[in-house]
């Protein structure tokens, strides 16, 4: 776990939502509430595939803009190719089992539930955006959400999106021909005021950047868990380079094939991390000089373009050196 004490949290429920999609309904063991979640949060929870402890993050299904919760709703979707964490969850977690997670973070955050949106999600990416587009349609917001699936029987809380409000909810079933998304029509529909948020595979993310180009910085914005794939669309062939950490005094030098995090640790240095694949911030560190090569999925472009904020687990340096505030 990161660092600050796992919660105990107990399955309350369980629910199958579509084909090998579960949802997991956790509320601490003690009774208490659990911390406030706003749309889009995220928690790690550790899983023990193999009898290995790990970490995972899943959306908050049940956020909500204010207010502590009874319990967090989680939707596990079963990965073909995965690690074995879905796996574990789905063959050994039944309702009475106990579990620990993280506290919750923001990674993904509503703008203003007020704002006119446009969410696209793609199969298990709809998890951060239902209770984005609760909170829509709860402000009033010109929202519309259009959902990708490889089949109707996958659709997660489909029916909670539709009796919010079927309008607004269109459904994408891949294959046929008739039901086809036209991506680049779709986002040009929506006026530039239209805050855009789009989470699930890469290639559909990547469709949506592509696409998004002449939007306004800070519009569009990205929430994946589907793995380590760079955010930038870089395919940049990392290099080796020198890494000064200014507080601590040290520096050393980082082997192409080796990560800046793993180059921290090696010096001695408990940083914090959790999925160490540029996906949770837990590993958030300060640039003070240096060009970046932003491999984290994480930051918004203009964000990459201005900022100083770096994570050590997949990011690296363009340069000969990068130093952080360590
Ligand atoms: S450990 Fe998760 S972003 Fe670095």
């Amino acid at each position: 776990m990161p660092a600050h004490d796992p919660i105990e949290v107990q399955v309350r429920a369980t629910r199958a939502l579509a084909r090998d999609v579960v949802e997991y309904e956790l509320a601490r063991i003690d009774g208490a509430p659990l911390e406030p979640a706003a749309p889009g949060a995220h928690v790690d929870l550790q899983v023990e595939p193999g009898g290995a402890s790990q970490l995972r993050q899943y959306s908050i299904t049940n956020a909500r803009p204010r207010g502590t919760l009874d319990s967090y709703r989680i939707a596990v979707a079963r990965a073909a190719n995965g690690r074995g964490g879905s796996d574990w969850l789905h063959d050994t977690i039944r309702r009475g089992s106990r579990l620990r997670l993280g506290r919750p973070r923001h990674l993904f955050a509503q703008t203003d539930p007020a704002q006119p949106a446009l969410f696209i999600a793609g199969g298990i990416g709809v998890t951060p955006l239902l209770p984005m587009a609760r909170a829509a349609a709860a402000a009033r917001a010109d929202w519309r959400l259009v959902y990708l699936v490889r089949g109707e029987n996958r659709a997660a809380y489909l029916d909670e999106l539709l009796e919010l409000d079927a309008k607004r909810v269109t459904l994408h079933v891949s294959g046929q021909e008739d039901r086809r998304l036209d991506l680049a029509a779709l986002l040009e529909s929506a006026p530039a005021a239209t805050q855009v948020y789009c989470c699930g595979p890469q290639g559909l993310m990547q469709a949506v950047r592509d696409l998004s180009r002449a939007r306004a910085p800070g519009s569009v914005r990205f929430e994946s868990f589907g793995g380590a794939e760079s955010a930038t669309g870089t395919d940049a062939p990392a290099r080796g380079f020198e890494l000064r950490l200014a507080r601590s005094g040290l520096s050393v030098q980082v082997a192409p094939g080796a990560s800046v995090l793993e180059a921290i640790e090696r010096l001695g240095i408990a940083h914090p991390s959790s999925c160490r694949e540029g996906i949770c911030g837990s590993c958030e560190s300060r640039v003070l000089d240096g060009r970046c090569d932003h491999r984290d999925q994480i930051l918004e472009e203009h964000e990459r373009r201005d900022g100083d904020r770096f994570f050590p687990c997949v990011s690296r340096c363009a340069g000969d050196s990068l130093t952080l505030d360590l």
